[in-house]
């Protein structure tokens, strides 16, 4: 099945930019002390946007692991590379487009990262068998994901505010099901660990600027809920004006991302 869920990469860094402002806990710091990756090593981020993973690494390890970050997206490996150039890292930005064959030999790497990203893949049992060939005996797989109850609050408000069915989010609703049994089938072992931020907007707009983030008005998944600008702009304002309500009652306004790690090891 083909999921139509691209955005820009505008909405992605303005979503990870709120999370790191108004967040409790740093999903870095969690993926850094799960994974400890380490110098010598050879790590592949799946899916790797503008390089947020690779660049976590690359400092983790003082820029002495091996570091490939593929996406298909050339206007996100260009903002990778420019960001590599800033930095003077030495991490190798390519295309790669995980419904293919990856173009890597067997057994190549140690640890092969996916954040966000590989749970949208057509057929999970042939990328995830990519992830599995490229790596080496012991390597390990990681991929994390929003869980079910992720953002709970957003959805809440957003059904409050419209009535309306919320479309089935291609990460959430399979991460814990088929991405998790899928992984399982080829690994050896599989873990599944979570990770929790509360998210506490100190007021109304900075949630607003996440929900216009989250459903812009060009984004596939979403559009099931507006026609064009106009019911776009209608949208937000009702979305607005019930977030004003909970925050009137509340004093402030709390979601909670809850983000699932699988981690597996071949
Ligand atoms: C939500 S972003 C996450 C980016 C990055 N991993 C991060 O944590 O910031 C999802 C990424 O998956 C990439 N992507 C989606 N489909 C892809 C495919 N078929 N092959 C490679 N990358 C893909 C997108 O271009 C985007 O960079």
């Amino acid at each position: 099945m083909e999921i139509n869920y691209q955005e820009t990469s505008k909405d992605l860094l303005t979503r990870i930019d709120i999370h790191e402002k108004y967040g409790s806990a740093n999903i870095d710091v969690w993926t850094n002390e799960l994974l400890q990756p380490k110098a010598g090593m050879q790590i592949l981020d799946v899916g790797c946007g503008a390089g947020k993973l690779s660049f976590l690494f690359d400092d983790y390890t003082n820029r002495q692991a091996s570091i490939t970050g593929g996406d298909f997206s050339d206007e996100l490996l260009d903002k990778a590379r420019t960001k590599n150039k800033e930095r003077g890292s030495n991490i190798d930005f390519q295309f790669l487009d995980f419904n293919k064959p990856f173009n890597f030999a067997d057994d190549t790497f140690d640890l092969c990262t996916s954040a966000f990203a590989i749970y949208y893949a057509a057929d999970l049992k042939f990328t995830f068998g990519e992830a599995h060939r490229v790596l080496k005996p012991g390597g390990r797989l990681f991929v994390s994901g929003p869980l079910p109850e992720n953002k709970q609050m957003f959805y809440d408000i957003i059904k409050e505010a419209t009535n309306a069915t919320i479309p089935p989010m291609p990460g959430s609703s399979r991460f814990k099901g088929d991405i998790f049994n899928t992984i399982d089938s080829i690994f050896a072992k599989t873990e599944l660990h979570k990770f929790e931020n509360h998210l506490t907007f100190p007021e109304v707009a900075p949630f607003i600027e996440y929900v216009r983030a989250s459903l812009s008005e060009d984004r596939k998944l979403w559009t099931s809920m507006f026609n064009g600008k106009d019911e776009y702009e209608a949208l937000i304002g009702k979305i607005q004006a019930v977030a004003q309500k909970w925050f009137d009652r509340d004093g402030k306004l709390v979601m909670t991302k809850v983000v699932g790690g699988i981690l597996a090891t071949k």
